[in-house]
């Protein structure tokens, strides 16, 4: 079988956020055959219908990416018990114009990280109501909402405990036969 490339967009902008921890984490426990790599949301402006027809070039470059990958993972925080507004700008972005849609019939997945207990469940489901209406299919389960972080990173603060892992590998592996269906 190919290898399966997977776009990871990460829903936060902060150097030491919780989410591209976790988010890195999930490149190195990758099993074989599926290969995570980070696309960047940052250098993205506000999208506006104004300028979709002619967008600029990093929308462009970051339109390619998504359009060059077998699947798509989201990885990301809640606020205020929804998708961070950078995380919705690029769902955006990618999506339009709608015949130029570059989430069109990939496989995708998601996980929500947060240092409260409910793991950004409110997130969670609304990335997925957002990825539905541009026609990503996603994964259903297992879902992946991991609470309480800072009691699950170890000590070097930047990788994730033993049970933790071991969960991502399970996640990993139901994403991987997830894209095998498409
Ligand atoms: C504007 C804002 C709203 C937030 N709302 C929530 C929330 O609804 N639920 C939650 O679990 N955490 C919330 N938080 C806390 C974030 O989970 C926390 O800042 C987390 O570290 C952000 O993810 P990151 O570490 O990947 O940047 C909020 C943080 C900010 C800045």
């Amino acid at each position: 079988m190919n290898t399966k490339k997977v776009a990871v967009i990460v829903g936060s902008l902060r150097k030491e956020s919780f989410n591209r921890k976790v988010a890195k984490e999930m490149i190195r426990l990758a099993p074989e055959g599926l290969e995570l790599q980070i696309v960047e949301i940052k250098d993205l402006t506000f999208f506006s219908e104004d300028i979709e027809n002619s967008p600029p070039q990093t929308w462009t470059d970051y339109k390619n990416q998504i359009q060059n990958s077998d699947a798509v993972l989201f990885v990301s925080p809640e606020y205020n018990r929804t998708i961070p507004g950078v995380l919705k700008n690029a769902m955006e972005i990618g999506g339009r114009p709608p015949k130029e849609n570059s989430w069109k019939g990939k496989p995708g997945a998601v996980v929500t990280v947060s240092p409260g207990a409910i793991g950004g469940m409110g997130s969670n489901q609304t990335i997925r109501v957002a990825a539905a209406n541009l026609h990503i299919s996603m994964m259903t389960q297992p879902e992946a909402f991991i609470g309480t972080i800072k009691d699950k990173l170890q000590e070097d603060g930047v990788t994730v405990d033993e049970k933790t892992a071991k969960f991502l590998v399970t996640f990993l592996e139901a994403f991987k036969s997830w894209i095998e269906k498409f």
